[in-house]
Formats: C-alpha cells, sequence, structure tokens
C-alpha cells in the first residue's frame, strides 16, 4: 500500500461480524469455554481451512459456535473495530447474526448487548464509528428470516440502523424474502441490504430489485446484464463490492477478471468491503491497496470510494455530516 493509502480515511459497509474473529481469536474463545475445536477447522498454517463456496459456510458456521456470551461478542467488535481503526478506518457497518448466536445458545438481546459494548470502547478509544445490520440466513428458510425480522422489531437500539441477509444466494433466491424485508424495513424501519449477483447471477439481483434495499452485497455478476448495469447507474443502487472475497471464493479467478472497475465506468456507485476478513487473508486497508495496484484507482478515486460509502451509510444524518 502507498503511505497516502495507508493514511487515507476509509469505510466499510459489508462485515460479517462472527466471519471477523480470527482463527487467534477463535482458538481463544474456545479455550475461553473449554471447547474442543474440529481437527479439521484449520489448515496447518493455521488459517481457515475451506474449499468451495458452500463449504465456507459450513465452516463459517463452526468457527461461529464459540461466539457464545456477550462477552465474547464484545470482544470480536472490539478487536475487529481497534484493527480497522489502525488501518485508518473511520465508519465500519457490521452485519451481525442472531441465528448464529442463538445456534451458540446465546439470546438476541445478549448479542446485540454485547456488540454496542465493543463498538462503545472501540469508539472511545479510537473514535471509529459503527451501526449493525442485523442479518439473516437465507438457507435456514424464509420463515425463520421472517422472525429475525420480527426481532428486529422487538428490540430496536439506536447502533442498529440495518437489515440484511446472507446466506446460500443460489439455492434460496431474494423473491422468497418480500415478507421478511417488508417487516424490516416498514415494521422496524430499517434501511436494508441484501447479498445479490456474488454465487448466482443477474437474475438475482433483478430480484433483490424489487426488494425495498438501497444497497446491494457485491452484485458484481451485475455485469453479465447491460440492462442491469444501466438500472443500477440510474436508481443509484450503491454495491458492496468485496474484490479479495470474490477471487477466494472463485466467483473470478484473479482480479484482471473482476469487474470493479467496468462498473465504475458505467456510473454505478461503488464502495470496498472486506466480507469475512480473515477467511480471505484480506482486511479493509487491504482492499483499498487492492483497489489502488489491481484497478488503478488513485488517490481521489479512493477519497471518493470512502464518500460514496459513508453518503450510503445506515447512518443518522448528524453523524453523516461530521464523517463526510
Ligand atoms: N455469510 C458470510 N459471508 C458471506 C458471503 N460472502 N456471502 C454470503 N453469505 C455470507
Ligand atoms: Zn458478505
Amino acid at each position: 500500500m502507498s503511505k497516502e493509502t495507508a493514511m487515507l480515511p476509509k469505510a466499510e459497509l459489508h462485515l460479517h461480524l462472527e466471519g471477523a474473529a480470527s482463527p487467534d481469536l477463535v482458538r481463544r474463545l474456545a479455550a475461553r469455554h473449554g471447547m474442543a475445536l474440529p481437527a479439521d477447522l484449520f489448515t496447518p498454517a493455521g488459517d481457515f481451512a475451506w474449499t468451495t463456496f458452500l463449504h465456507f459456510l459450513k465452516v463459517y458456521d463452526a468457527a461461529s459456535t464459540v461466539i457464545r456470551t456477550e462477552q465474547d461478542y464484545r470482544d470480536v467488535t472490539y478487536e475487529y473495530l481497534k484493527a480497522c481503526a489502525a488501518e485508518g478506518a473511520i465508519y465500519v457497518e457490521l452485519m451481525s447474526s442472531p441465528d448464529h448466536a442463538a445456534a451458540a445458545g446465546l439470546s438476541y438481546q445478549g448479542h446485540l448487548d454485547g456488540i454496542v459494548q465493543g463498538i462503545e470502547d472501540a469508539r472511545a478509544e479510537t473514535g471509529i464509528e459503527s451501526r449493525i445490520i442485523v442479518t439473516c440466513v437465507r438457507h435456514l428458510g424464509a420463515e425463520r428470516a421472517v422472525e429475525v425480522a420480527k426481532a428486529a422489531v422487538r428490540h430496536q437500539h439506536p447502533l442498529v440502523t440495518g437489515f440484511g441477509m446472507g446466506g446460500d444466494e443460489a439455492g434460496f433466491p431474494p423473491q422468497l424474502f418480500a415478507q421478511t424485508y417488508r417487516i424490516a424495513h416498514d415494521e422496524a424501519g430499517l434501511a436494508c441490504n441484501v447479498h445479490a449477483g456474488e454465487a448466482a447471477g443477474p437474475e438475482s439481483v433483478w430480484a433483490a430489485l424489487r426488494l425495498p434495499v438501497g444497497r446491494i452485497g457485491h452484485g458484481v455478476r451485475s455485469i453479465e446484464d447491460p440492462a442491469l448495469v444501466t438500472e443500477l447507474a440510474d436508481r443509484g443502487i450503491v454495491l458492496e463490492v468485496c474484490p479479495t472475497s470474490n477471487i477466494a471464493t472463485k466467483v473470478y479467478p484473479d482480479y484482471r477478471a473482476h469487474p470493479l472497475r467496468k462498473l465504475m465506468e458505467a456510473g454505478v456507485k461503488v464502495t470496498l468491503n472486506s466480507d469475512d476478513p480473515p477467511y480471505f487473508a484480506t482486511t479493509i486497508g487491504h482492499e483499498y491497496a487492492v483497489a489502488e495496484r489491481h484497478f488503478d484507482l488513485d488517490d481521489a478515486a479512493l477519497r471518493q470510494v470512502t464518500r460514496t460509502a459513508l453518503q450510503a451509510a445506515f447512518v443518522d444524518e448528524p453523524t453523516r455530516a461530521r464523517l463526510l
């Protein structure tokens, strides 16, 4: 990373909190709870061991079981935000998964209280601002997703500003979740995003655009349909692009094949994000460095990426104005 890029203010809109726990932290949390981890969770070098996208989701589920108390969620949040702040991030949105918390035996309120404490501790030390996007898991089905949206209605908190959805996009298309998003958007009053155009093609993004969303997680496979690219540009839909994630999960073979630059040139608003940093050997700082090195974005273009993220952030207007 050039010295300028290292110093640049950065903002991240697409980060899975459970996917931000490093192998080291996962080991420490397992030790805290006296849990034995599956022997095949890590490579001999100590990284998370996974092969395909669906296998990644399974390994992610297994590693997430160690995050099981309010204190654990606080620690994952705090450690991630501190590391981001050290790389120049001023704002991060964290996707939390009440379903992963529940699978580990923790209540919605417990997971939320832990995350809020982590955000407040990191802000007090570094000044970094953060908000929470409550996220459902599409492959657990529409009924479970509706329950997560209803929980978001019951447990409102000023730092919870968004609702989203991850998981198996190819098997569970956006149209199954119209009711979920109606509840999250209309009843909980949350701004919404959804993963689309990552593990499935343009038809998934078209379906996602019928949900009440202002942003799309990934969205990169929109490039396969010129009419869709025009639609995204005309509607000002912001893409949460995660270049290194897309290479790791084999959406594209390498950065040269990745459409980030083409999407920008077509007038689509893009942001840079790390997704699940330790799984993909990246960080938010690394994504900005990748954009500089592989996509030829200069200092001004990278500053515009940060501005785009802050303009699209699910945050109150006074905070946005202060950060911009
Ligand atoms: N959950 C965690 N990371 C994800 C990703 N990259 N895509 C879909 N769901 C996810
Ligand atoms: Zn994601």
